[in-house]
């Protein structure tokens, strides 16, 4: 007997159910990484039109489910795309359905008066296919690199509508920027 595929819509309705009853940014991450796990196992499970760039250059970033407790996206990054280390101020669990992702988590120390940071790599991950990352309160600043020559398709779920949210941007140097958009950065 074929295993039944693992839909968007049962992802969906998991998700309501959890941040409905789980009140813990962390625990909501943990319970939710194993089903994205099996979400992104399947490709097909997410319509092939949010699993493509939309051409000219740009990265795909697609609006799957917007609720009041979390919203899913999906994310299609080119060769050479990158985000620069940056927090989200929420929980976060990104999955990969093609291809790879290089990560790298930062450990910052914020500076006094709002001065330059210091940030240093704590670690840097290659995800590949149906590998699963967690953001967690104090675990949650980090940048992304398509080191390939082909696209990488995710599949982005957080805790807060990343719209009009007030996140941060380091530089290497430690320098800390503003990072609000009234668009949706689904990173
Ligand atoms: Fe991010």
């Amino acid at each position: 007997m074929a295993t039944q595929t693992y839909t968007l819509a049962e992802f969906i309705a998991d998700l309501t159910r959890i941040t409905s009853t789980e009140t813990s940014g962390s625990a909501i991450a943990q319970r939710v990484a194993p089903l994205l796990g099996q979400l992104v196992k399947h490709p097909d499970a997410i319509p092939p039109e949010f699993r493509r760039r939309p051409g000219s250059g740009k990265r795909g970033r697609y609006m799957l489910h917007r609720a009041p407790d979390f919203n899913v996206t999906a994310v299609v990054w080119g060769p050479g795309d990158t985000a620069g280390a940056h927090n989200h101020e929420t929980w976060g669990v990104i999955g990969v359905i093609e291809n790879e992702i290089q990560e790298t988590r930062y450990r910052v120390t914020e500076g006094a008066d709002g001065g330059r940071a210091r940030v240093e790599v704590a670690k840097v991950f290659r995800h590949g296919p149906g590998a699963v990352s967690l953001l967690t309160p104090g675990d949650e600043v980090h940048a992304m690199h398509n080191v390939t020559d082909r696209d990488t398709v995710e599949i982005h779920v957080y805790g807060k509508d990343l719209a009009g949210l007030a996140r941060k941007t380091w530089e290497p140097d430690g320098t800390v920027k503003p990072l609000v958009s009234p668009k949706y950065l689904n990173c």
